[in-house]
């Protein structure tokens, strides 16, 4: 009999919070008692196709190569044991398969657990602006000398997904000012997601501009892209210069202004989640065209995104008793943009970045003037799934280390 615990299913580090007390069976169910006094129930069929021999999973990938339905007759328990290492066996039958579970993994993933497996990894938390209010800002100088995946790039990647994933924002300070700095940073977290605007985009005034943010002009507060199927998840805007007058930066937060909407004018956020407004970017050479509500919610019911953009916005074409509702919802909707509450303001400087929720945030600026300096940010687009990986990993990179210390 093994005395160490089995591999999981997965690549991550599953330390033991209790012990796996006593077991019990039928031939469709399993149930557990842990030293704490918890009891799980895991379904035959569950634990069959989540084991993690090489019959189930390819162990070079940790991806699942058992198809159930190739199994002779529904997978059942014949026998079930907690052995020295503390890992439960079971012997399914037919195939007479004796396979091995992780406690850690087996507890972590008890579909009865109270903890919501699709809970955001942090706490989604709205936020109003005002005068005093600012980013959450951290001092990222040296992060990008720091070695990939170590304790000091975790120091300060790991408080700053925290506030994207939260709060949608944050500001990096004191980074190099070197073009295409953006690039080494973003890697620091995942591939970014190009689009007609390159990989990276310089975000200064332009002659022939192909959008108004290439302009001097003020900016309304917009998220980028509602264009797309699905617009980018996240934005990075890097500054690299800024000594104009004027070009203060807006950021607000879309949710919390949706809620306000919800809360203050319910037929407007009725309408506002239901009518499909069209979005479109025609330039000389593309022609993006898209067509969805204004606030979206998920499975949930929670708050997924907003699209709220008002110079790419394409003309209506809904039911004909929708168009005057749906206007009179917009106004209402641009008047709460309106409102200093929401808004919080700064001012970029060189070294400068704020790495926020494309899909949550609006961002917007003041009208600059061109002729007292040079305003150059470059920015670059990445997916929400980037940020939620990266955060992953860093969990994972924590759990890691506290199973070493741990370790007799
Ligand atoms: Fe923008």
């Amino acid at each position: 009999m093994s005395t160490a615990l089995p591999i999981t299913p997965d690549y991550d580090a599953w330390p033991i919070e209790a012990h796996l007390e006593a077991v019990s069976f039928s031939p469709r169910l399993v149930t557990v008692r842990w030293s704490d006094g918890r009891e799980s129930r895991y379904h035959s069929v569950w634990l069959r196709e989540n084991a993690a021999d090489d019959s189930t999973v390819n162990p070079a990938t940790r991806e699942r190569i058992l198809d159930l339905s190739v199994l002779s007759a529904w997978p059942e328990v014949s026998a079930a044991e907690i052995d020295e290492a503390g890992a439960l066996c079971i012997t399914f039958s037919p195939e007479d398969r004796h396979l091995r579970f992780h406690p850690g993994w087996l507890r972590a993933h008890d579909y009865d657990n109270a903890n919501d497996p699709e809970a955001p990894l942090v706490p989604v938390t709205t936020w109003l602006g005002g005068s005093d209010a600012g980013p959450d800002t951290l001092d990222a100088g040296g992060l990008l000398d720091t070695q990939p995946a170590s304790e000091a790039e975790e120091a300060v990647l790991a408080p700053a997904l925290e506030s994207v994933l939260g709060k949608g924002l944050v500001r990096l300070r004191n980074l190099p000012t070197e073009p295409d700095s953006i690039a080494s940073l973003a890697r620091r977290i995942g591939p970014v997601r190009p689009t007609n605007f390159g990989q990276l985009f310089d975000v200064k005034a332009k002659p022939d501009p192909d959008s108004n943010a290439y302009t001097s002009i003020a900016l309304p507060p917009h998220v980028d892209l509602p264009t797309r199927e699905y617009h980018p998840g996240l934005q990075m805007l890097y500054c690299l210069e800024n000594s104009v007058e004027g070009g203060e930066a807006v950021m607000m937060d879309g949710f919390a202004i949706a809620e306000a909407l919800r809360d203050r004018h319910p037929e407007a956020w009725e309408t506002l989640t239901r009518v499909r407004w069209c979005y479109a970017n025609t330039a000389r050479t593309t022609d993006y065209v898209w067509f969805e509500p204004m606030i979206r919610l998920d499975a949930r019911g929670e708050l997924l995104e907003v699209r709220i953009a008002d110079f790419l916005r394409g003309p209506l074409q809904t039911a004909f008793e929708d168009v005057e509702p749906a206007y009179e919802a917009l106004m209402t909707l641009q008047r709460l943009l309106r409102d200093p509450a929401f808004a919080i303001r700064f001012t970029y400087h060189p070294g400068d970045v704020v790495i926020f929720d494309n899909r949550r945030l609006l961002h917007a600026r003041d009208a600059f003037e061109g002729s007292t300096g040079h305003r150059w940010l470059q920015g670059c687009y990445m997916e929400r799934d980037e940020v939620r990986s990266r955060y992953r990993m860093v969990q994972r990179a924590r759990r890691r280390r506290r199973l070493t210390a741990e370790a007799p």
